[in-house]
């Protein structure tokens, strides 16, 4: 069984989930049916994944309260009324009468986020959603975010693995009761390309996923893995019995650091995000 992590809310949210970016159509119907059977409770999507009709297909006839959704309003529906709106096409797409967590996907500049933590505040009190939070935020963004978030922000989703050791951020958040999804955490498949962590992994007889997986279980840290074969699905949640070694858990964390998940490609809503993205990226290079 996995794990689950009490939020600041009091929400337990277990602390492997199924990613499922990019999943669509039969493959993702098929992960998620896959994944529910294999024993993983918790799923990560958002409206802009295309995915949630597949989705809501696939856990029809599951007990609705053994799994825990989180989904994602994109920044682009930030606004009062169409937070809403984009709340309501979610929930009818998945099939549910609720979120267990609902994320700000993206920060946007443009929209005063006062703005779009009255439509969370609506939605957290008609116990729409049972926990809120935000993603891709860095330190600057969620002190913002703090200064007028009137219910708590329980998590941060943003991408964590060995290549991107986010240290100060997951630091920063541990300090606010804030817990951290690493999202990309197995950096999107390079973690099989890295020699140290191979051979990490043959030591502990796991694989390079799984040492990468281990690696953020054991900084508190929740993780959505993504995969589409039962293969890949078994083994990332085979990570419960062995423990890294400090030597190892410090060579983890000792990396050239490099994004996999580009935020310039959403840089015409917020330009700021690049530079904030970047001032705290070299940061983590300079304190290296
Ligand atoms: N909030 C955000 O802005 C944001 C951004 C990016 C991602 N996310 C979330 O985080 C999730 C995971 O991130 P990701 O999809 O970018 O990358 P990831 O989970 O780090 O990597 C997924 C890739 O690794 C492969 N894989 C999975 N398990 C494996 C294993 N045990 N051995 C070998 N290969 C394996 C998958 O292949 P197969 O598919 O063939 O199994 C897939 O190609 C996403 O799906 C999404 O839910 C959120």
């Amino acid at each position: 069984m996995i794990p689950e992590i009490k939020l600041k809310s009091g929400v337990k949210i277990p602390q492997i989930g199924l990613g499922t970016w990019q999943l669509a159509g039969q493959t993702c119907g098929n992960a998620v049916k896959s994944a529910l059977k294999l024993g993983y409770r918790h799923i990560d999507t958002a409206e802009i994944y295309g995915n949630q009709r597949e989705i809501g297909k696939a856990i029809k006839g599951f007990p609705r309260k053994e799994l825990f959704i989180t989904s994602k309003v994109w920044h682009g529906n930030l606004r009062y009324n169409d937070v809403l709106k984009a709340y309501e096409n979610t929930i009818s797409e998945l099939q549910t009468d609720y979120l267990d967590l609902y994320l700000i996907h993206w920060p946007n500049r443009r929209i005063p986020i006062s703005e779009t933590f009255r439509a969370l505040k609506k939605l957290y009190d008609e116990k729409k959603v049972r926990a809120v939070g935000i993603s891709n935020f860095t330190i600057a963004h969620i002190e913002e975010a703090l200064k007028h978030a009137e219910i708590p922000l329980v998590v941060n989703q943003v991408e964590f693995h060995p290549f991107l050791y986010q240290k100060e951020l997951l630091d920063y958040c541990t300090k606010k009761g804030i817990k951290v999804t690493a999202y990309s955490p197995i950096a999107r498949g390079a973690v099989f390309r890295n020699d140290t962590i191979i051979r990490i992994a043959e030591k502990y007889k796991k694989t390079a996923a799984q040492v990468s997986l281990r690696w953020l279980l054991e900084q508190d840290m929740v993780v959505i893995p993504k995969a589409s074969t039962e293969q890949h699905l078994k083994e990332n949640m085979d990570v419960f019995d062995f423990k890294l070694n400090d030597e190892d858990r410090k060579k983890l964390g000792n990396f050239d650091q490099k994004r996999f998940v580009d935020p310039i490609s959403i840089s015409e809503f917020d330009t700021s995000i690049i530079d904030k993205v970047n001032s705290t990226f070299n940061h983590i290079l300079r304190s290296k």
